[in-house]
C-alpha cells in the first residue's frame, strides 16, 4: 500500500485539538482510499521554546526534508512568549527553508455556511487567493538609527538569490526606523506563473494581480511588469491589475467578480483575513504553503485562539479543509475531494455547529461528524 509520511506540528492553544480531528478525518480518508499515512510527530511550539529556548532548529528542518512528504501544521502563538518569536521562529524560517513561495488560500462559501455579505451566497464567494510567500515586506530586515551616523549590513538568502544591502546611514532631526521590501524577478515570476496555471487547470479565464504601485512604486511596478510579461503566454486567460485598498472593497461588494487572485505577501496576509470572513469565518479557512516540487506545508490560516485552549470548542473545519488541502497536493486528489464534500454535507445539513458557527458541538464532535459523512 502506498504509504506517505507526514511531519505533524500541533502547536500551541487549541492546535493539539484542531489536529487531533484532521488526523483522525485524514487517516479515515486513508482508509478509504487505500493508501495509509504515517505521521511523525514534532513538538515545536512555545512549551518547547519556554523550556529550551529553541523555536525549531535546522536538524529538525533537515530530518523533515528527508523524511517527510509534507507538513501539517496547527497553529502558533502563546501568550508566554513575546509575539513574533514563534512566528517568526518556526512558522516563517518553515515556510523560507522549505521555500514554499506559494501560499494557497481558497476564499469559497460552502453550502450551509453563512457570510455576512448579504445576498451573497456559495455561486458568489468562490476564488482561490496566490499569496507570494517568500518575499516582500516578509524577508525582515531593516533596523533603527538614532540621530547621527551608522553603518548596517542586511543580507537576504533565498535558495533562488542572495542579496547584500551596505547601508550608510546619516539620520537628523529624529530617530528613525525603516523595512525593506524585496521582491526578486525570479521570486514574482514563479508565483505569477502558479496563479495563471492554476486558473488554467480549474478552467477560469481571469487572474486578478494586486498591488500598491500608485505609491509603492519600485517593488510593485516591477512585479505589474512580471504579470504582464507572464500573461503573455496565457492568451486564453484575461488579467486586471487591483489596488489592494480597492480590492478590499470589491471583495465586499462584488466577490463573485473574482477567479483567482495574484498578490505579493503582506497584501496577501491582509486580505485573506478579509476572505476568511466573506467564507464564514476564520473557523473556516484553510492555506497551503506549497513547493510544488519540494515540502508544502498546510494550516488553517486562524491563530492559536490560546483563550479557548483546551476547551475542545475550537472549530477544526479550517484544519480539516487544510488537510484536504495537503492530500490533494500529496497526490491524492480523490481523496481529498471528498473530505472538503463530507465538510460541506455536515455544514449544509447544519446539525453539527461548533461555537463560532452558533452551535455548541465539542471540536472531537465536529471531526467525528466530518468522518462520518465520509464513510
Ligand atoms: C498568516 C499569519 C502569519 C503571516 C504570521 C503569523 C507570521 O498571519 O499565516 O497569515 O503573516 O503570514
Ligand atoms: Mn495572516
Amino acid at each position: 500500500m502506498k504509504t506517505y509520511k507526514i511531519a505533524k506540528i500541533p502547536g500551541d492553544g487549541i492546535g493539539p485539538e484542531i489536529i487531533r480531528e484532521g488526523v483522525k478525518v485524514l487517516d479515515a480518508a486513508s482508509d478509504k482510499y487505500n493508501f495509509k499515512i504515517d505521521w511523525v510527530e514534532y513538538d515545536n511550539g512555545a512549551e518547547r521554546y519556554l523550556k529550551t529556548k529553541e523555536t525549531i532548529t535546522e536538524d529538525t528542518l533537515k530530518e523533515i526534508k528527508q523524511k517527510c512528504k509534507a507538513i501539517y501544521l496547527g497553529a502558533l502563538g502563546d501568550p508566554r512568549v513575546k509575539p513574533g518569536i514563534l512566528e517568526k521562529g518556526i512558522l516563517l524560517k518553515t515556510r523560507f527553508y522549505f521555500d514554499q513561495f506559494v501560499n494557497l488560500r481558497p476564499v469559497r462559501l460552502l453550502e450551509g455556511v453563512e457570510t455576512p455579505l448579504k445576498d451573497k451566497g456559495p455561486k458568489d464567494i468562490n476564488f482561490d487567493v496566490v499569496r507570494e510567500n517568500t518575499e516582500d515586506f516578509y524577508v525582515g530586515i531593516g533596523n533603527r538609527c538614532k540621530i547621527g551616523s551608522s553603518k548596517q549590513e542586511l543580507e537576504v538568502i533565498r535558495s533562488l538569490y542572495k542579496v547584500k544591502f551596505n547601508l550608510d546611514i546619516d539620520t537628523q532631526g529624529s530617530e528613525i526606523a525603516y523595512q525593506i521590501g524585496v521582491l526578486s524577478k525570479k521570486g514574482a515570476e514563479r508565483v505569477i506563473k502558479y496563479a495563471f496555471e492554476l486558473a488554467k487547470k480549474k478552467n477560469k479565464n481571469k487572474v486578478t494581480a494586486v498591488d500598491k504601485a500608485n505609491v509603492l512604486d519600485h517593488v510593485y511596478s516591477f512585479w505589474r511588469e512580471i504579470v504582464e510579461r507572464i500573461s503573455k503566454q496565457y492568451p486564453k486567460i484575461q488579467h486586471e491589475y487591483n489596488f489592494v485598498d480597492a480590492i478590499t472593497m470589491w471583495f465586499v461588494k462584488n466577490p463573485e467578480w473574482y477567479q483567482v487572485v495574484v498578490t505579493p505577501n503582506m497584501f496577501g496576509d491582509i486580505i485573506t483575513d478579509l476572505g476568511a470572513m466573506i467564507q464564514g469565518g476564520l473557523g473556516l479557512a484553510p492555506g497551503g504553503n506549497i513547493n510544488p516540487k519540494g515540502i508544502s506545508m498546510f494550516e488553517p490560516i486562524h491563530g492559536s485562539a490560546p483563550k479557548y485552549k483546551g476547551m475542545n470548542i475550537a472549530n477544526p473545519l479550517a484544519t480539516i479543509w487544510a488537510g484536504a488541502m495537503l492530500l490533494d497536493e500529496i497526490g491524492q486528489p480523490k481523496a481529498a475531494e471528498q473530505v472538503v464534500k463530507a465538510i460541506e454535507k455536515v455544514l449544509k445539513e447544519g446539525k453539527v455547529k461548533t461555537k463560532d458557527l452558533g452551535g455548541r458541538v465539542k471540536t472531537t464532535e465536529m471531526g467525528d461528524a466530518v468522518v462520518k459523512k465520509l464513510s
